[in-house]
């Protein structure tokens, strides 16, 4: 808590608190500067000076350097990251939107798959999952089901999606009888490997058969936790799922990180579970902190990420830092 001790009032302390946006002239640029950007780490910490002074982060550790991820020659064989917390509304859906842009800004390319039913992945990036012929289900029910038939180009160049809808709830009760059930979406993906360098799944909040299915297809978990009070109620089940897939489903499993969303640096609430989470998970935190900002459900409404929406917003610039630290664990295997 040392780097996040405020004088308990839960006030702005600084006159970065209240905005969204950069100042003008002010363009987020990741790679200007060793330390953390001033402007991000303003909206997260409320103690800047000292923050820059011992270079600390928003998780109380000292902020790494992330660095700039160089282009791409050739692509693929993609990694897949599955987004998962059975809890609902911590911000599953909305950190694989802005985690695939950012990446795919960095020249990535990028699949999302959208694995909840709400097909909420697919109205924020602007699909209208009603008027959808074929989606995520057809790929996994109908046998020779090809992957371009159900593959929708979004707004973002390098990022594609397979879009779903109401029909995805059917397939948790049709697949219970099929032959490797848990593993559907493993082969459904496969011939699509070589075309990306990440493909991102966005579950439903249940730990069920889908979500046991995106477990068993990903090389990787990332588990957003929102900052509140009950954050870490449930992990426990969620972690022991995870060890269930690895030990025998998919033993190449990992859970990449713990991602911290809708922090609030002026409470003091949010900056003691966010000590708690780190407390709790350590190095498994990522550096990177998502900031509670109303530009987000903005972008919903928008239908595409904030780092189109609001390019120059802490939000996007966030989203930014996720995707290098993403990277950059990539690069450290
Ligand atoms: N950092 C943030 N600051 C403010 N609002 C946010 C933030 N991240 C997400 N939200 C909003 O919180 C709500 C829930 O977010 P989101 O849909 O991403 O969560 P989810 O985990 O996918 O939910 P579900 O479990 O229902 O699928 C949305 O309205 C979203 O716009
Ligand atoms: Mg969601």
């Amino acid at each position: 808590m040392n780097a996040m001790a405020g004088d308990g009032s839960g006030a702005p302390h600084n006159h970065f608190a209240d905005y969204d946006e950069l100042p003008e002239g002010h363009f987020y640029d990741p790679d200007a500067e060793y330390e953390p950007d001033p402007e991000y780490a303003a909206t997260l910490a409320p103690d800047a000076a000292r923050q820059r002074r011992e270079r600390i982060g928003p998780t109380g550790r000292p902020l790494p350097y992330f660095p700039i991820p160089g282009p791409l020659t050739d692509h693929g064989p993609a990694k897949i990251i599955a987004m998962c917390n059975q809890k609902g509304g911590v911000g599953k859906t909305t950190s694989t939107i802005n985690l695939g842009a950012a990446l795919a800004e960095y020249g990535r390319r990028v699949l999302l798959v959208d694995f909840d039913p709400q097909g909420a992945l697919s109205v924020g990036l602007g699909v209208n999952p009603m008027e959808l012929d074929l989606t995520v289900y057809n790929l996994l029910m109908e046998r020779g089901m090809a992957a371009d038939e159900v593959l929708l180009k979004t707004a973002v160049p390098n990022m594609d999606l397979l879009p779903s809808n109401i029909d995805l709830s059917a397939a948790e009760v049709q697949l219970v009888s099929e032959v490797a059930r848990e593993s559907t979406l493993q082969r459904a993906l496969k011939p699509l490997l070589d075309d990306y360098d990440f493909i991102v799944i966005d579950c439903q909040p249940s730990l069920g058969l889908l979500t046991v299915n995106a477990l068993t297809a990903a090389h990787k978990v990332i588990v957003p936790l929102e900052c509140e009070f009950f954050a870490l109620r449930g992990v426990a089940l969620l972690t022991e799922t995870i060890e269930k897939v690895q030990e025998r489903l998919n033993p190449d499993l990992e859970l990449d990180g713990i991602l911290a969303t809708m922090y609030d640096s002026r409470t003091v609430h949010s900056r003691e579970v966010l000590a708690r989470v780190v407390e709790a998970f350590d190095d498994h935190v990522y550096h990177t902190v998502i900031g509670r900002t109303v530009r987000f459900p903005e972008t919903t409404v928008a239908g595409e990420p904030i780092t189109t929406y609001a390019s120059n917003s802490v939000g996007a610039a966030a989203y930014r830092q996720l995707a290098r630290e993403v990277l950059a664990r990539c690069h450290a295997e």
